[in-house]
């Protein structure tokens, strides 16, 4: 039995045909902070990411580099895990599917699915797409390419094994109008609705014309199909069957994704779940993509940026802020320099970095470096009832996971106070040497700081650690400025 206190969100596991790009770096970034808040909120959180290495694709792309697949696979896994490292992704576990730990389960899980019958033998044809290792009917075909990638499809005709998922549409789809929240946001749950009402299709789960795979438990000369092989990490990684943590963690809470892989996660995973008598995931969380000066990302347009190269330059934090601030959650966004820097200049070292700075500051200056002073009655701080109740108002956006209007709830607060330093004027009460109003004008803006603190802490981690030392017990200690404004962008 799932432990009542636990909480498990996954995000997808990322193709390492490439370097990570600024999508690969969003999805962790929500995942990161949704796992961040559940553990503020006292779950025991399992929050797992990792990379997709099997299939026609990464064998390519080896090939390409002129590496054995294997090779290829473990130095491009090691970029994901530095995007990671740099984004300061807090995940638990990192899965590769080439792991012996995923291949056995997978092996297992196919066994259970030929043991019941659910996997024959037949013939499979189709355009198919490599980049996104998925056929495409001829109508969802644009100008004759893939939709995703834009590239020339492929037609395939081979011999192999089939899924049948077509047995498990009517569960799937009851599952899905059971549980309204099972697919988020709202409008992907309709899609994947029609859609199956449209028919659920076998899916042929095996490959022969390649051999970068986990060979078929029952024939050799084919390779599991690469979307039947990833999905699985979601309870391989947890030990299925046996494992303590499948037991104290699944059913998964949230399986965070991007919008091309709807079909996959909530019609193909469930069917598969279901094949295995493993209980289903609670919600399935669609966001859009990035967009790079409004084009689609594609490295072979040259359409692309690295998110380390970025994290470096402006900071994490930085990054962090603008993608979770600019971009609606289920919707496209955008990404550009020159909006990442106005986004610095006026929200982080404007509004935020000068707020923290002043307030040192000040504290050093008309204080002695010590905060003290009290609570103002509640009635005479408006600013003080704002910043009490701001967790709440966060909650509330975060419960529609709106992690932008919640950053807009916490800047709202930190605006306010800024306007709150400007109509004191300190200056005035230090001259005329006013010193239990100073104390408590120092006192609140103290307070309202370390609300904004334990508020942005999920989003910006980095930040609200730097905050928390400058003023560690009451004692301040300043240090430079939290974000430099950048002065031209190159
Ligand atoms: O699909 N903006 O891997 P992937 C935002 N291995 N998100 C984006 C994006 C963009 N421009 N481009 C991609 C795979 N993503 C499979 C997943 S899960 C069992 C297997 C998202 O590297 C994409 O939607 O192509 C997906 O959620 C994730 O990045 C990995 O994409
Ligand atoms: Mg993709």
């Amino acid at each position: 039995m799932k432990k009542k206190n636990s909480f498990y969100i996954t995000t997808a596991i990322d193709y390492p045909s490439g370097k990570p790009h600024i999508g690969h770096a969003y999805e962790k970034i929500l995942a990161d902070v949704i796992a961040r808040r559940q553990r503020q909120k006292g779950k025991e959180v399992f929050f797992l990411t990792g990379t997709d290495e099997h299939g026609q694709k990464i064998e390519k792309y080896a090939a390409l580099a002129g590496k054995t697949p294997q090779a290829f696979v473990d130095e491009m896994s090691g970029k994901f895990m530095e995007l990671c490292k740099i984004l300061n992704i807090s995940y638990d576990d990192f899965i590769r599917t080439t792991e012996s730990r995923h291949i056995s389960v997978c092996e297992n899980i196919f066994k259970r699915a030929l043991e019941k019958g659910d996997i024959y033998r037949g013939k499979y044809e189709g355009f198919y797409c490599v980049d996104c290792e998925s056929f495409y009917l001829e109508r969802d075909l644009v100008g004759g390419n893939c939709p995703v990638h834009g590239k020339a499809m492929q037609w395939i005709e081979e011999e192999g094994y089939f899924f049948k998922m077509s047995g498990y549409q009517q569960k799937v789809l009851e599952h899905i109008m059971a549980n309204e929240d099972f697919i988020r946001p709202k409008a992907r749950r309709y899609e994947v609705i029609n859609r199956i009402k449209e028919g659920v299709k076998d899916l042929s789960v095996s490959r022969s014309n390649f051999t970068w795979g986990i060979p078929l438990p029952n024939d050799k000369e084919h390779v599991i199909f690469v979307w039947f092989d990833a999905l699985i990490n979601y309870v391989s990684a947890l030990g299925w069957p046996d494992g303590e943590r499948f037991a104290s963690f699944w059913p998964a809470d949230i399986h965070l994704i991007g919008k091309d892989i709807l079909w996959f996660h909530t019609v193909v995973w469930p069917a598969i779940l279901l094949a295995a008598d493993i209980p289903l995931p609670r919600a399935v969380f669609v966001h859009g993509f990035i967009n790079l000066e409004g084009e689609k990302i594609s490295k072979s347009k040259g359409v692309t940026v690295d998110p380390v190269e970025l994290a470096q330059k402006y900071g994490t934090d930085s990054l962090r802020y603008f993608l979770l601030r600019e971009v609606s959650f289920g919707e496209d966004g955008n990404f550009s320099e020159d909006a990442l820097i106005r986004r610095i200049n006026s929200d982080l070292a404007n509004d935020l970095g000068n707020l923290v700075y002043r307030t040192l500051t000040m504290v050093e200056k008309y204080v002695q470096g010590t905060v003290s002073g009290k609570r103002v009655a509640e009635s005479e701080s408006t600013l003080l009832a704002m910043a009490d109740n701001l967790a709440a108002e966060v909650d509330e956006k975060m419960a529609e996971y709106d992690f932008s209007r919640a950053l807009a709830a916490i800047w709202a607060l930190i605006n306010a106070a800024n306007k709150f330093i400007e109509d004191t004027k300190p200056w005035i009460l230090f001259k005329e040497k006013r010193e239990s109003e100073l104390n408590d004008f120092i006192f609140t803006l103290a307070y309202v700081i370390d609300k904004v603190r334990e508020n942005i802490a999920p989003f910006l981690p980095e930040t609200a650690e730097k905050i928390q030392r400058q003023f560690a017990q009451g004692r301040v200690k300043k240090e430079k400025p939290l974000f430099p404004r950048i002065e031209n962008a190159d």
